[in-house]
């Protein structure tokens, strides 16, 4: 504990003598926080126009230089987690869980009948730029499973009626 300023620099004391790390503004502190809110910004630029699901590659350039970091590193960022794209994906985006639990629980089904529907196996997008489909690993919902994404909406234990009906309500709101 440091006492009357003679503790270790950076350690301040309290009224009753308990002693504080203030922050340091000179440590790489500040540049890890300011990077805190990048998903934040991505999830932001990915997302800022009803209907456009991915991330251009002006886009990118522009927060790299807005961050600081090299082109090369956001890239490695944004291509290690599945929620963002570089690529040009449909206007809805489902995501089909085939972890574990969904497995157990008919997450094979559900792919085999949204192939069938929409025409189209994992990785790609209806040829009407409405749907992507896509398979992800645990969304986090494994008590619900089976689950699949459709945008930002987790949906757990539809029949596959009901997820028909959802997508074609999906397919005839456009833009
Ligand atoms: S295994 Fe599918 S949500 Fe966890």
């Amino acid at each position: 504990m440091a006492m009357n300023g003679k503790g270790k620099a950076g350690e301040t004391d309290d009224a009753v003598g308990n002693a504080s790390i203030s922050p340091n503004t000179t440590a790489p502190n500040t540049q890890i926080k300011y990077r805190d809110t990048l998903l934040f910004r991505l999830h932001e630029v990915q997302n800022r126009t009803r209907g456009k699901t991915w991330i251009t590659k002006e886009e990118l350039a522009g927060i790299a230089q807005d961050y600081g970091i090299p082109l090369a590193e956001l890239d490695g960022i944004v291509s290690f987690y599945t929620m963002f794209s570089r690529e040009r994906r449909g206007r809805h985006v489902i995501r089909l869980c085939d972890s574990l639990s969904c497995r157990i629980c008919g997450s094979l089904d559900i792919y085999q009948h949204l192939r069938k529907k929409l025409g189209i196996s994992r990785g790609m997008t209806t040829g009407d730029g409405v749907f992507s489909l896509e398979i992800v690993n645990c969304l986090g919902a494994c008590s619900t499973s089976p689950n699949i994404m459709i945008d930002d909406h987790l949906i757990s234990g539809l029949s596959l009626a009901e997820i028909d009906a959802m997508l074609d309500r999906l397919a005839k709101e456009g833009v």
